[in-house]
């Protein structure tokens, strides 16, 4: 299969897993890598092969690059898009793709260029995900009616003041929701669709004076008619497991990666431990492990012209939804 020359962008913490994913696939062979801290670049490029520089625009202007993968601050990811679809360059970017509504008109607009498009939300690809999936495809468990997910992590004081962008609004566009949770939404989003309303809280209750940004964001969403509970917090004591509660009609289905648990509405219980495939890289757990196969997915979708799951269309949802969660938050109306 052909193999496609791809530049990272950005070279913090992600782009080591980006880095480490890609240099195992088959159909990418990173040329370039560029972070306003060169020395970062050419880490990345000492390790894995390939050139080193101080900027994107200096990349683009010295490499040929069918793909890049943006890794850098929320609020640069759609600006960055926008320049590589100028040129021609397919975009594999992390999650947020925007941080505002504006922002979020000029990335969705992408839909219309001649380049694929395609968004970080990898935990669509993890293993109970998928589980839950099929089986509400089977259609078993029967209409879906609600469903409730919680995200409780910790993030320390250093997490933000050790970054030159995390915690300010202006750099990094909001807090629990924008960065940690937003997988988490995108979940409730890929099991019941379009949202129809939002309303929606946000407080800061362990890191006054030291963030802008919100530790704790709370919502209750409308799926047409199909109200969805929604909790996270960077104000735990640890990165617990992810939850995520499916209530339908014949069965509650629940999954804390990798496990599931299905209470069927005869009171009998299925317990299944998934196994979590061999992965190039599997990031931290409580992220979800699927950085390798979505990406490998996206590849796989520019060299067959097969839609991608987390392409614009595809990620619509989540992206208004988080969008319209602070603006409820914000404003304090639904
Ligand atoms: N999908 C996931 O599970 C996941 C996990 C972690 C981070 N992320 C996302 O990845 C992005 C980066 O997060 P991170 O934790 O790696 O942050 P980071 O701060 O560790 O890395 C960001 C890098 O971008 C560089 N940078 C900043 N401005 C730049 C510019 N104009 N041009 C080139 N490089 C520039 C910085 O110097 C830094 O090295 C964020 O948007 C975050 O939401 C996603």
């Amino acid at each position: 299969m052909k193999s496609l020359r791809t530049a990272v962008i950005g070279c913090g913490g992600i782009a080591q897993t980006h880095a480490e994913v890609l240099s195992t696939q088959a159909t990418a062979q990173v040329v370039a890598y560029a972070d306003v801290k060169l020395e970062r670049a050419k880490a990345l490029a000492k390790k894995y092969g390939g050139n080193a520089y101080g900027s994107m625009e200096e990349l683009l202007d010295r490499e040929q690059v069918d793909v890049v993968h943006l890794c850098t601050p929320h609020p640069l990811h759609t600006p960055m898009a926008q320049l590589a679809a100028e040129h021609g360059i397919h975009v594999f970017s992390e999650k947020p793709p925007a941080v505002n509504e504006a922002q979020w008109e000029a990335f969705a607009a992408l839909e219309n260029s001649r380049v694929r498009i395609g968004v970080c939300f990898q935990n669509r690809y993890n293993v109970g995900t998928q589980f839950l999936k099929d089986l509400l495809a089977i259609g078993k468990p029967g209409k879906l009616l609600g469903a409730r997910a919680f995200v409780t992590w910790y993030r320390p004081a250093e997490y933000y003041t050790d970054s030159d962008w995390r915690g300010s609004l202006s750099t990094e566009g909001g807090g629990v929701l924008m960065n940690q949770s937003v997988h988490t939404l995108d979940l409730l989003c890929y099991f019941m669709g379009r949202a129809t309303g939002v309303d929606a809280s946000l407080s800061n209750h362990h890191l006054q004076g030291v963030i802008e940004v919100e530790d704790t964001f709370e919502a209750r969403v409308d799926f047409d008619g199909r109200p969805a509970v929604f909790f996270a917090t960077t104000g735990h004591v640890t990165d617990s497991p992810v939850l995520v509660e499916l209530v339908c009609e014949n069965a509650t289905l629940r999954v804390e990666e990798p496990e599931v648990t299905v209470r069927w509405k005869d009171g009998s219980v299925e317990h299944h431990s998934l196994t979590v495939p061999v992965s190039p890289t599997t990031g931290k757990s409580y992220w979800g492990s699927s950085h390798g196969i979505c990406i490998a997915d996206f590849y796989d979708s520019i060299l067959t012209g097969k839609p991608f799951r987390n392409d614009i269309p595809g990620i619509r949802n989540t992206a208004e939804l988080l969008l319209a969660a602070y603006r409820s938050a914000r404003n304090g109306q639904a």
